[in-house]
């Protein structure tokens, strides 16, 4: 395994999957949108996993690409409320994933993976796997 990836390979998965689906922004004036007017107050729900597809940014959006660069994905949000933990996600998603990556030399699903079924998040209830070790 290549563990100088984890860091790309986190930062994939969320635009991917973006964990967070989608959250609500408050027009705090009226904002022309591309010819339609979000009067002051009015209620936006933003979908960021839809943005993190946008064919018009990425090449072949659907796709898991560990080649491409996937930052200025909006999974962590954006603007002056983007994730405050963002970095603290990205450095545990790194550690165990380079230790992950070091340790082990195969992993494999062992079962029927179970969503967690929310409006919001997009997550696992199970995800059972099987690994072995470096020989
Ligand atoms: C993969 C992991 C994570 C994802 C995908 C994620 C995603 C997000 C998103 C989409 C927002 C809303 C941003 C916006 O309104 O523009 C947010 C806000 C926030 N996140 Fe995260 N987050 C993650 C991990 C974390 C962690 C580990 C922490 C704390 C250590 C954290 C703390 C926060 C806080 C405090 C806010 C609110 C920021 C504000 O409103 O100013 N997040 N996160």
């Amino acid at each position: 395994m290549r563990p100088e990836l984890a860091r790309v390979v986190f930062d994939e998965v969320v635009r991917w999957q973006s964990p967070v689906q989608t959250f609500f922004r408050t027009a705090i004036t009226d904002v022309d949108l591309a010819g339609t007017c979000i009067p002051e107050g009015g209620k936006v729900l933003v979908f960021l996993g839809a943005a993190n597809r946008d064919p018009d940014r990425w090449g072949e959006p659907d796709r898991f690409d560990l080649t491409r660069d996937p930052s200025g994905h909006v999974g962590f949000g954006m603007g002056i409320r983007q994730c405050v933990g963002q970095h603290v996600a990205r450095l545990e998603a790194g550690s165990l994933l380079t230790a992950l990556a070091r340790r082990v030399g195969h992993l494999e699903l062992a079962g029927e993976p179970r969503r967690h079924l929310n409006n919001t998040l997009r997550s696992w209830a199970s995800l059972p796997v099987r690994i072995r070790p470096v020989n």
